[in-house]
């Protein structure tokens, strides 16, 4: 073979010098795991270099809310760029997009929101989180609380402490995670973990009831906040069960624990509010934002910070000056103007509206075409959030022999059809998270399409 065109090859080079996420990287570079170009996209659809289409069923990683190939959020880029690409936020500077987009936010989440640090990654913005509630706890006077409580199966980045927050085992292992002072309580997921006759509000007041267990074992006094996904995302799409936040606020409230609500997936309309605190009554105290704030058009995260903790930040810089927290890029200029073009267009079409009535739709049929199949044990979801959990024996919920590999199977199978959904990577669950723009045309394409891809699987087992 001629070298020269080997040399060229793009996979060829992409195999030997990028360094992939969440990918088997022996694999990778020996060839044996698949390896995708991808050269463009618009609406849901995005196209590989091979001309091969797909429907994004999963909008990137729950991030491309508005669909892909926005040439409003392009150009606001551009004229940003070229006016000011960049300039820093420390010691009082500021500029004017990062201005008008903080107050939209704070304004449309209300909830008694006053401002937000602004960073890049939904991990750096819980690294935020963690060191601005010790900081609060420091400045108060109570420098033994400084535990914090996460979930099984939450999902919270992949940093040294958001990775310790993050409840998977897969992002664990070999990297000496998670470290103290973080701690997990139980995964609210009522089809896996309810007892026999359990109902789900009696199951959300023993999912509260573990906590305060935990609490008080711990010491109530050493524990500084809870935080929690209003949706559980990476962790395989659970919506909360019934009554499930009001159980768990009363009990943080009790024990004076701070919550943040980490809605780097549910803001900005993916459940069908603005906010997934609104879809279920969730008061926090901090709220992470990232992914759908610029549909990812440009990286940008954020800590909403609300009245309680922004007072103890006032209160510790009078005492010990500038605070010492800071991202070069924190509100740049150019990711805030893809942010303001792309809050424009999910205001302007409705796309919460869309994410309500679409997700409805969404998971109607999915729960027509699945609630009997005989590898399917649960459908679920909310807005434009769903999932098919794959159990052996749906009577008994006996789970798959992991070996099997169903979900990345399922997956795969889909890809053939033209369909991307995500095989989440703990247990045997398809994750659909489309952009919110999706149509119901589309939508019936990815149901059928799933369909065959699991009757297919089914089949071959
Ligand atoms: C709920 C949640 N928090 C935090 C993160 C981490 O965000 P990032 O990958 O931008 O660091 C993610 C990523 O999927 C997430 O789903």
């Amino acid at each position: 073979m001629n070298k020269h065109l080997i040399a060229n090859d793009l996979e060829t080079l992409d195999r030997a010098h990028v360094f992939h996420p969440s990918t088997h990287l022996a694999q990778f570079a020996r060839g044996e795991a698949p390896s995708r170009i991808v050269t463009g996209g618009r609406g849901c659809t995005i196209v590989d270099r091979d001309g091969r289409e797909s429907l994004d069923a999963f909008a990137g990683l729950y991030c491309v809310n508005v669909g892909y190939g926005r040439d409003e959020i392009a150009d606001a880029i551009h004229a940003q760029a070229k006016n000011l690409a960049y300039y820093h936020a420390y010691a009082g500077h500021s500029n004017e997009q990062v201005i008008r987009l903080s107050e939209r936010i704070v304004s449309r989440v209300g909830l008694g929101m006053q401002r937000i640090y602004w960073g890049l990654s939904g991990s750096d913005a819980n690294e935020t989180n963690i060191k601005l509630v010790w900081y609060v706890n420091n400045v108060l006077g109570r420098s033994e609380k400084k535990k914090i409580i996460a979930r099984q199966r939450g999902y919270h980045g992949s940093g040294i402490m958001t990775g310790s927050l993050t409840g998977l085992p897969l992002f664990h292992n070999a990297f000496d995670l998670p470290r103290p002072p973080i701690l997990h309580t139980s995964c609210p997921h009522y089809w896996r973990f309810a007892r026999e006759g359990e109902s789900e509000a009696e199951f959300s007041q023993r999912m509260a009831a573990e906590l305060e267990e935990l609490i008080l074992a711990e010491g109530p006094e050493t524990v500084a906040a809870f935080i929690g996904e209003p949706v559980m995302g990476t962790g395989g799409i659970i919506p909360p069960p019934e009554n499930y936040w009001q159980e768990i606020q009363a009990v943080l409230k009790k024990y004076d624990i701070l919550l943040i609500a980490d809605e780097v997936v549910t803001a900005f309309g993916r459940t069908g509010a603005y906010f997934g605190s609104h879809t279920y009554g969730i008061e926090p105290d901090l709220i992470t934002i990232a992914k759908g704030v610029t549909s990812a058009y440009l990286p940008l995260s954020g800590v909403i910070v609300g009245e309680k903790v922004w007072q103890a930040l006032e209160k510790g810089t009078d005492e010990l000056g500038a605070i010492g927290h800071g991202w070069t890029y924190s509100a740049h200029p150019t990711c805030a103007a893809a942010a303001n073009a792309n809050l424009d267009i999910i205001d302007r079409e409705d796309l919460t509206g869309n994410a309500r009535d679409t997700g409805a739709y969404f998971l109607k049929r999915l729960k027509e075409t699945f609630e009997s199949h005989e590898l399917v044990g649960e459908v679920r979801g909310v807005g434009l959030l769903a999932a098919l959990e794959f159990t052996a024996d749906r009577q008994t919920k006996a789970p798959l022999d992991p070996s099997l590999k169903v979900g990345m199977k399922v997956a795969g199978a889909l890809l053939e059809e033209g369909v991307i959904a995500r095989a989440m990577p703990h247990g045997e669950i398809l994750g659909f998270a489309p952009p919110l723009v999706i149509s119901r045309e589309e939508v019936d394409k990815v149901v059928n399409a799933t369909r065959r891809a699991v009757d297919r699987v089914a089949s071959g087992l």
